[in-house]
């Protein structure tokens, strides 16, 4: 049995994802920034998050909303500065928040002064911290791989200065850095001690399968993608980077690994000097199906090593978010709640994504309003703090006139403080089993059982010690017996519904044997012998 005292904080943590350009305007621009997110602790201490993933606000061109990032060290004046980091970090950590950068090394901006140095002459001191390559003999670029975004093709641009092809895995404004050479190496890791030394918690590490690349084939791709990713020596550089971190105490190194095969995704994590947590994607493209979201976490499960810990998110600002994907209407509404009990009562460590807490859809945005390359900006849209009737346009994300992205048109309802007011909001519903997390070891420690059900409900027991909490989660639109009658006659007499998805079911006793659950609800129980 896991003890809690000897355990990690981020193991036991819930974590926020802020995306800082959508999440609160303090200075009235029209897009979110440091000062902004300081003045919303006080939200995500009452929310019950544990730690925040700021996504990058370092200085950028802009060309990926800061993935583009051209000086690691310096704050971006669009967001505020380095002061306004420090009282960020000072006031999180006095609300018992913990803060985790967003670390990008797979490139930088095309405009760092490493990259302009590097472009300068085939013979610049810099020339190799990038990747730079010969035409084709047949005159086209080096290899036939592509960028992430389709929008970009090539995965090559042609300098036409010094006649070579350089390598970006992303836009062509963000150009790839040669990891295997020891300067960058160096150079990068210099940048995750800046940061460190001024007392951040961790690091979210961008795009780390990108990272090696160990050959560069005429072609054909990286061994597990279609873009150059995960070559086998991505291992070797995660290990330096995790000794860097691990040179302080309690810090941890999340990654983001795309790829879907979940034997890859686990040997990122499997080796104890890796990463400490991966966000792993498959659950998150799962259609709503219990079967199917039941197959990702049994074979994640399995096939994650014994001290390794697992982690899962259903959002972030790269994806189209949940309330959306899952339907509308009221039943995507139904399943947006039902999400949130598995996402929250899974093993592991459960990453939300603003805006996830109040149901937010995707923002259509009308085409001459598109900022975003690669069709992103739906989920991108600010968050709704209070109803437009009462705080204007802006709905209290900015006293300014223009977002930097639209509003959604439900702002009058699906907004923060409406929701706070609201015992019966999905709001709410985060927070109530945000405080079951913080309340029942078992969901923070507990193993994960997977229990026989009807095949339209995903079921699990999470045991610690004594405890037992059964989780049901009706994924179909018809109501069910959730247990078949030979699991519920085995199970213990006693047994007490802690909350539910629903309406209907209030907490209190329940009789197992006659438990139904409604279209689309989930249930949190705890047994007793
Ligand atoms: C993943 C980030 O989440 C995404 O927003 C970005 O565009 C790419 N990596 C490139 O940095």
């Amino acid at each position: 049995m896991l003890d809690e005292g000897s355990q990690p904080w981020w193991k036991l943590a819930t974590v926020y994802q802020v995306y800082p350009r959508s999440f609160y305007d303090a200075d009235g621009d029209g897009i979110g920034d440091l000062r902004g997110i300081r003045s919303r602790l006080g939200y995500l201490a009452w929310l019950g998050v544990d730690a925040i993933w700021i996504s990058p606000f370092y200085r950028s061109p802009m060309a990926d909303f800061g993935y583009d990032i051209s000086d690691h060290t310096d704050v971006d004046p669009l967001f505020g500065t380095p002061d306004d980091f420090g009282e960020l970090l000072a006031e999180a950590h006095k609300s018992g928040i913990h803060v985790l950068l967003d670390w990008v090394p797979n490139h930088t901006s095309d405009r760092h002064p490493w990259f302009l140095e590097s472009r300068e002459s085939r013979t610049s001191s810099k020339r190799d911290w990038y990747i730079w390559r010969d035409r084709s003999p047949e005159g086209g670029p080096p290899n036939d791989w592509i960028s992430a975004f389709p929008r970009a093709g090539s995965a090559w641009t042609w300098d036409p200065h010094t006649e070579q092809y350089y390598l970006h895995s992303f836009l062509p404004q963000q150009p790839d850095l040669n990891w295997a050479n020891p300067e960058v190496v160096n150079a990068m890791h210099a940048t995750l001690r800046f940061w460190l030394d001024r007392g951040v918690d961790g690091f979210r590490i961008d795009a780390i399968p990108e990272l090696a690349k160990d050959s560069l084939p005429r072609s054909g791709r990286g061994p597990a993608e279609l873009r150059p990713a995960n070559w086998p020596s991505v291992h070797d550089l995660l290990r330096g980077i995790r000794k860097v971190v691990d040179e302080y105490p309690a810090r941890v190194i999340v990654g983001e690994v795309t790829i879907l095969d979940q034997r890859h995704v686990v040997t990122y994590v499997n080796s104890r000097d890796g990463l400490h947590l991966v966000h792993n994607f498959s659950l998150l493209h799962q259609p709503w199906d219990a079967r199917r979201f039941r197959h990702v976490v049994d074979e994640f499960e399995r096939l994650l090593a014994t001290d390794a810990w697992p982690c899962w998110l259903l959002n972030n600002h790269d994806n189209a978010r949940a309330a959306s994907r899952y339907g509308n209407g009221i039943r995507g509404a139904r399943r947006a709640r039902l999400a949130a009990l598995v996402l929250l009562t899974l093993r592991g460590t459960p990453f939300l994504y603003q805006g996830e807490e109040l149901g937010l859809e995707n923002v259509p945005v009308p085409r001459e309003a598109t900022v975003d390359v690669n069709g992103r900006d739906p989920q991108r849209s600010p968050m709704p703090w209070a109803p437009p009737s009462r705080a204007g346009p802006g709905a209290g994300f900015t006293s300014g006139h223009r977002p930097w992205l639209p509003l959604t048109d439900r702002a009058e309802e699906v907004n923060a403080a409406t929701q706070a007011d609201d015992p019966s909001s999905i709001l709410h519903l985060y927070r109530r089993i945000l405080t079951a997390r913080k309340r029942h070891p078992a969901l923070r420690l507990g193993g994960y059982e997977a229990v026989e059900t009807d095949e339209a409900v995903f079921g699990y027991l999470r045991r610690h010690g004594d405890e037992r909490l059964l989780v049901l989660s009706n994924f179909s639109d018809r109501e069910v017996r959730p247990l078949p009658t030979a699991t519920a006659r085995t199970r213990p007499a006693r047994c007490s519904l802690l909350l539910s998805t629903g309406t209907r079911q209030t907490p209190g006793k329940v009789d197992l044997m006659a438990l139904r659950l409604e279209p689309e609800e989930g249930v949190l129980l705890q047994l007793s012998p």
